[in-house]
């Protein structure tokens, strides 16, 4: 018996790994984080399942339908959105598993800064302009930030934000990254990126507020930075003409000849 940790992506039913849609088909019991999880990938359970939304559920209660499944040596598949690496509570049932002696397994997602990005048609990473992606969240009721890690040490360095569970603290958002990027900086907001309903703003620091009106639906990625909206940054060397490498070797003297 493997409880069977599976990222569920970020919202449609068609962005989970063929592994993790095949460990669902194969779990006999599914536990799935019902507000952010979409119910069509409960469809891939197998007739019969028992399938539980955790949502309104404690850790102990969800522990006590793992600790059942695995006396009755039934699998679980265990739903979280996005990827299980970033808030997704996995940690804590991890351990409790060890302390149990309950074997498990993860398997990785696509995670929402991944979707939001793939909406915007934007790279994070341009050369010259952002070689780094902070993915970070502001403090919320349920979880403090570590006093370090706080926007404005993150946006000291210019790399582009992924900014999570922070949309309905937007203003402050906007004022902690405003003298750092600068208020004509890039920012686009994604709400519910994947779902039918996915919502796209794309403004400047200074123009947010205003370009995105009432709107306050919580589920939505902040991006920040210039790499945004850049067309003057330099091109990858790694598919230069003239750089050498193992897979293209070039010139007369190339760097791996054992290749040629
Ligand atoms: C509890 S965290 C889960 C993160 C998830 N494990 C991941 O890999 O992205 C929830 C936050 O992730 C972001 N998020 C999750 N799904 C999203 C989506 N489809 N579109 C935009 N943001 C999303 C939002 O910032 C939301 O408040």
């Amino acid at each position: 018996m493997t409880v069977h940790f599976i990222g569920a992506g970020p919202g449609a039913a068609d962005l989970i790994t063929l592994r993790g849609r095949d460990l669902i088909a194969a779990s006999p019991v599914c536990l799935y984080a019902g507000s952010l999880v979409p119910e069509a990938l409960l469809s891939h359970c197998p007739a019969g399942a028992k399938i539980i939304n955790t949502a309104p559920l404690s850790l102990d209660q969800i522990m006590d339908e793992i600790a059942a499944a695995h006396a009755a040596g039934h699998d679980v598949a265990r739903l979280h959105s996005g990827d299980l690496s970033v808030w997704s509570a996995m940690g804590e049932q991890l351990r409790r598993l060890r302390a149990l002696g309950i074997p498990y397994d993860v398997t990785p997602g696509v995670p929402s800064f991944a979707a939001a990005a793939a909406a915007l048609g934007a790279e994070l990473t341009l050369p010259g302009v952002a070689q780094s992606v902070v993915l970070t969240r502001t403090s919320g009721r349920a979880t403090a930030m570590p006093e370090r890690e706080n926007l404005a040490a993150f946006a000291a360095t210019g790399a582009t934000l992924a900014i999570h569970l922070s949309v309905h603290v937007l203003e402050q958002v906007v004022a902690d990254l405003t003298p750092h990027y600068g208020a004509d900086c890039p920012v686009a907001v994604v709400w519910r990126a994947t779902w039918p309903d996915q919502r796209i703003v794309r403004a400047t620091l200074s123009t947010l507020q205003t370009a995105i009106g009432a709107e306050m639906e919580r589920t939505a990625l902040i991006l920040v930075g210039r790499s945004l909206a850049a067309e003057d940054f330099d091109e990858s060397r790694l598919y230069a003409g003239d750089y050498d490498r193992r897979y293209r070797p070039v010139g007369t003297e190339p760097r791996f000849p054992e290749l040629k």
